[in-house]
């Protein structure tokens, strides 16, 4: 065997990839089963009121129609009088599909017609008449304000006296930032297909980024417990939209259970927005600075938009107590119930919002200050985490900040704004900082070796195309001292070994941990087995006097006396290590964060208002990345995102009827290759090892934070307009 060089750190390809661009791999409404139905779901077009009457008679009528299941005719669920809170649960009470005849939303389910084809289920859904009493809605955020009432969020306590501070500090800023609903629009709508099996078990194929919680919500929901077995071995991309369980995943199963079949249902495009999305938000900053510069005092308040039924929270304003040094700070968080459906986390859940005010505001008190907006970050750099009062494990920010600039060319900008142009073309340069938190959560993982001399791990998490797979795969690989093909990673099956939710990037911090003690207890094994031979080169030897290298076992001393582990588990026959793990006590005593630092030109067309981003760097700092490459791809695409954030992104909603309108990928616009420049990631060298044993922190949402305001206050560079109101299209510019 050739020597391997260890996996870990290195720039691979994804091992799903070949699976995946040859169509190998099956997602959740891919997977053919014998006799299988399909429903189609029919949604409220009232935004709020109730059923008067449902007419399915036409709708049954036609030949290959199975089932109209309604609120009338649906099975018993145990818990629907206590609904039951699955692990991303808002607070409240959560939405129920089919409980009764209340409208609480429009595009709200309010049937399932199941047939022999898809296009029967649809065409007789057409056909349904449902007859409601309407009530008046309320779904406009910024009509509504007075209803708001406090989040059911624990915010750090107000610290100083910022109302004071403010009205003595030489510069003061008073501002306002509205964002708009945005949706997450995977590429793979969300389906289930459920296998109905003999015994009245479940074995179901769901678009999910918790298979474990989507078993549990289902053995609560239906009092299942034990018949039921999650499936999601590929996910099309998610962002958030698959942690919680959708409507489709119950309705599938409500329709399994009555039919005794087996039943898929997919969404189409247009329902992925009838659940949950980023909620929009009026949000206000007051900021007093001395005249350098230096922060005195802010105050952020943000006020989001949430259900009739759950108060949807997120960390909107924390950010703003934390990333600059500040002595008077006063945070505030109010939602406005309407007639809407709960938001939901979707990338970077609050950071993106929340981070993109605080770096705006902060670009407006460079100007205010007349100070670089770099230098003005440097100048508030805070090296504590001022809302816990503790230090970091590690905060490369500055060298965020300072490759950044350096690879972004920041020290030739000029301070004014509409001082840089190419014809007519103006150019603006912006910057902003991102962060994110460094979360760890309990969880399994089982390391085999199997006879073969192949090491197959697993863990009930999920890779939602950020690269699971394969990072799981090169730590296990690294761990065990064999090359990439012959080690497995197992995922997306709830009756693996325990997994937190695959998000909040948290995924390489508690999965990645549990692999590599996994493959810790695994060497054990190893050696303890190799130690059953009586002519043993280990015998009386610990696990620290070896070293596992090219698939060998080998004396750390005495390198030459060696085993092959391939054939130290064909004598044993299968050896296999599970262990949980939870994080560990030293993070108690700091604050774990992610950083990055954004710098982005623009070219915005004087004549016609149209703003391209030319160029974009991002410096990230998140401890020791597993892959660059996967790393990178994530931080590529929290970019994108972040533009589409700053220039694309909206979800409009006509107020009369409480519909969202553009629920379409033609008029829900996002980014495409046309809309992008180049982008430059950088990860700097942040050594932590108080994070986890792997010193890594996770990429997933840490690419989008600060990239809307790095747009924003580019924007105002090139063209001297603070437009503070999200998406900055080009009317609101001309
Ligand atoms: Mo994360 S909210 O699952 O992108």
């Amino acid at each position: 065997m050739k020597p391997v060089s260890s996996p870990f750190g290195q720039p691979l390809d994804r091992v799903d990839g070949p699976l995946k661009v040859t169509g190998q791999a099956h997602y959740a409404a891919e997977f053919d089963l014998p006799g299988l139905l399909y429903g189609s779901v029919v949604n409220s077009s009232i935004a709020r009121g109730r059923i008067v009457n449902i007419d399915a008679s036409a709708a049954e009528a036609v030949p290959g129609v199975a089932l109209v299941l309604t609120h009338q005719n649906r099975p018993p669920v145990a818990s629907y009088d206590e609904p039951y809170e699955d692990d991303d649960a808002a607070d409240g009470s959560p939405f129920r599909p089919l409980f009764n005849d209340r409208i609480l939303y429009s595009g709200q389910p309010v049937a399932l017609v199941v047939a022999d084809n898809l296009e029967l289920a649809r065409y007789a859904g057409s056909l349904l008449k449902v007859e409601y009493a309407a009530e008046p809605h309320r779904t406009d955020l910024l009509s509504e304000l007075e209803t708001m009432h406090k989040a059911p969020a624990e915010l750090p306590p107000p610290r100083g006296d910022a109302d004071s501070a403010l009205h003595s500090a030489p510069v003061k800023l008073h501002l306002e930032y509205t964002t708009p609903v945005e949706h997450h629009n995977p590429m793979e709508p969300h389906a289930s297909t459920v296998h109905y099996l003999p015994e009245g078990n479940l074995e179901i194929y769901d678009k999910t980024q918790g298979v474990q919680n989507c078993m549990r919500y289902l053995e609560e929901v239906f009092g299942m417990k034990g018949k039921i077995r999650i499936l999601s071995p590929f996910v099309g991309g998610a962002f958030g939209s698959g942690l919680r369980p959708q409507y489709q995943l119950p309705l599938a199963v409500m329709a399994a259970l009555k039919l005794k079949r087996s039943v898929r249902v997919a969404l189409k495009r247009q329902q992925m927005f009838t659940f949950g999305y980023r909620p929009r938000t009026v949000q206000r900053l007051s900021i007093g600075a001395a005249s350098n510069g230096q922060l005195q005092a802010l105050t952020h308040q943000a006020i989001g938009q949430t259900s009739s039924f759950e108060d949807f929270t997120e960390h909107e304003v924390e950010w703003s107590g934390m990333l600059y040094q500040c002595p008077n700070v006063t945070l505030d968080y109010q939602l406005v119930p309407l007639d809407v459906y709960t938001p939901l986390d979707m990338r970077a859940p609050g950071a993106t919002i929340g981070v993109y005010a605080l770096e705006c505001a902060m670009d407006e008190l460079a100007y205010a200050a007349n100070v670089d907006p770099l230098a003005l970050r440097l100048l508030n750099y805070s090296e504590r985490n001022e809302n816990e009062d503790k230090p970091y494990s590690s905060k490369a920010l500055r060298e965020c900040y300072e490759q950044g600039a350096e690879r972004f060319g920041w020290s030739r900008r000029s301070m004014a704004p509409r001082s840089m142009r190419d014809g007519n073309q103006l150019i603006g340069w912006g910057m902003a900082t991102g962060v994110w938190e460094a979360m760890q959560m309990p969880a399994s993982a089982k390391a085999c070796m199997e006879p073969d001399g192949r090491l197959v791990v697993s863990s009930a998490t999920a890779d939602i195309g950020t690269g699971t797979y394969t990072v799981m795969t090169q730590i296990a690989a690294a761990a065990m001292g064999l090359p990439m093909d012959r080690v497995e990673f197992r995922l997306g099956d709830s009756s693996l070994s325990q997994a937190p939710l695959e998000g909040g990037s948290a995924t390489v911090s508690s999965v990645g941990s549990a692999v590599q003690q996994a493959c810790d207890g695994l060497r054990q094994k190893i050696l303890d087995a190799a130690q059953q031979s009586p002519v043993s080169p280990f015998t009386g030897a610990k696990l620290d006097d070896v070293e596992f290298v090219d698939g060998q076992m080998r004396l750390k001393a005495s390198p030459a006396r060696s085993v092959d582990i391939e054939d130290v588990v064909a004598v044993s026959g299968v050896l296999e290590a599970e262990v949980s793990v939870k994080p560990g006590e030293k993070r108690n005593d700091y604050s774990t964060a992610t950083h990055s630092a954004v710098f982005i030109e623009v070219r915005v067309d004087e004549t016609l208002g149209t703003v391209k981003v030319s160029r974009a760097v991002s410096a990230v700092a998140a401890g020791r990345v597993v892959n660059p490459k996967t790393a990178g791809n994530q931080i590529v695409g929290g970019v994108v995102w972040g533009i589409g954030q700053a220039l694309h992104e909206e979800t409009m909603i006509d107020h009369n009827l409480g519909r969202y309108m553009n629920h379409n990928l033609s008029e829900y616009h996002v980014p495409v290759n046309a809309d992008i420049g180049e982008i430059d990631v950088i990860f700097v060298e942040e050594k932590d090892e108080i994070v986890n044993a792997l010193g890594s922190k996770g990429v997933g949402e840490i690419g989008i934070v600060g990239v809307g305001a790095a747009v924003a206050n580019a924007i105002f560079h090139a063209t001297g307009k603070r437009v503070r109101d999200l998406p900055i299209t080009l009317d609101k510019l001309l």
